[in-house]
């Protein structure tokens, strides 16, 4: 049995998906509703990518109560490479409300236990994610850190066995090179929203001299998710 069906954890996944689908309807219609939703994904990569460069902080506050949350399915994915990797220390970029670190904290409890970092720029969003994590009973796997992804990062004591980059667009590449050293052979580095647009990031993990190994993933598709393994 794994607890991502059962208990605490599964009652409190429920109940958060809910309450997403809730509160982020109104910003996800758009795209259900779009004409060519190509380019309107294009389009927001590049008005997101600008307008975090020019205010990354009053960017994120206008989310503040948006989940903006991994599928139920991109979750059981991230369960499942941690359980595979027997991940004990997992680092997450976005940590939002929690609901892909409830997924990835599991798979640590699943498995006897670990740490997992996360970081999340708005504090209102780290402690609805604690109090998350309280209520599915993995709060004590899981150490968020509220700030700056390129500062809260910059020490994440020790190797890592799995990353997920689920936070501004623009500091996917900085961040990645931030943990780079901490990086073990056959890291997996999960990346969500990564999409094709002039996108520094997956030309850097798709260029095999970096020493990544990486393509898109068809789970959750259309959201851009692309799977890098570390082989260096
Ligand atoms: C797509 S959401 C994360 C969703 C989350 N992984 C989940 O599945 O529930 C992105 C989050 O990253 C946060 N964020 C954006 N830039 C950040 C930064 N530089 N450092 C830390 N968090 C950041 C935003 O405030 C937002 O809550």
């Amino acid at each position: 049995m794994d607890s991502l069906s059962t208990g605490r954890v599964a009652r409190t996944l429920q109940h958060l998906f809910t309450e997403a689908e809730q509160a982020d309807r109104p910003l996800m219609a758009q795209f259900v509703d779009a004409a060519h939703p190509e380019q309107l994904i294009a389009d927001t990569i590049a008005h997101h990518v600008a307008e975090e460069r020019r205010d990354l902080r009053g960017f994120y506050r206008g989310y503040a109560d948006n989940f903006l949350n991994v599928a139920p399915e991109y979750g059981r994915f991230l369960y499942q490479c941690a359980r595979a990797r027997k991940a004990t220390r997992i680092v997450e970029f976005g940590t939002s409300m929690g609901v892909s670190t409830i997924h990835l904290a599991a798979a640590l409890r699943d498995m006897g236990g670990g740490q997992l970092i996360g970081t999340e720029l708005e504090p209102g969003k780290a402690a609805r994610a604690r109090a998350n994590l309280e209520a599915a009973g993995l709060a004590d796997l899981v150490e968020i850190r509220v700030g700056d992804a390129s500062e809260t990062l910059a020490d994440v004591g020790g190797e890592v066995d799995l990353v997920l980059l689920d936070g501004a667009f623009s500091l996917y590449l900085p961040v990645l090179k931030l943990l780079e050293p901490h990086l073990k052979t056959g890291t997996p580095i999960l990346a969500e929203n990564a999409f094709d647009h002039d996108n520094e990031y997956l030309a850097y993990v798709r260029d095999p001299a970096n020493g990544y190994l990486s393509q898109p993933i068809p789970i959750s598709e259309g959201r851009g998710n692309e799977f890098s393994v570390f082989t260096r």
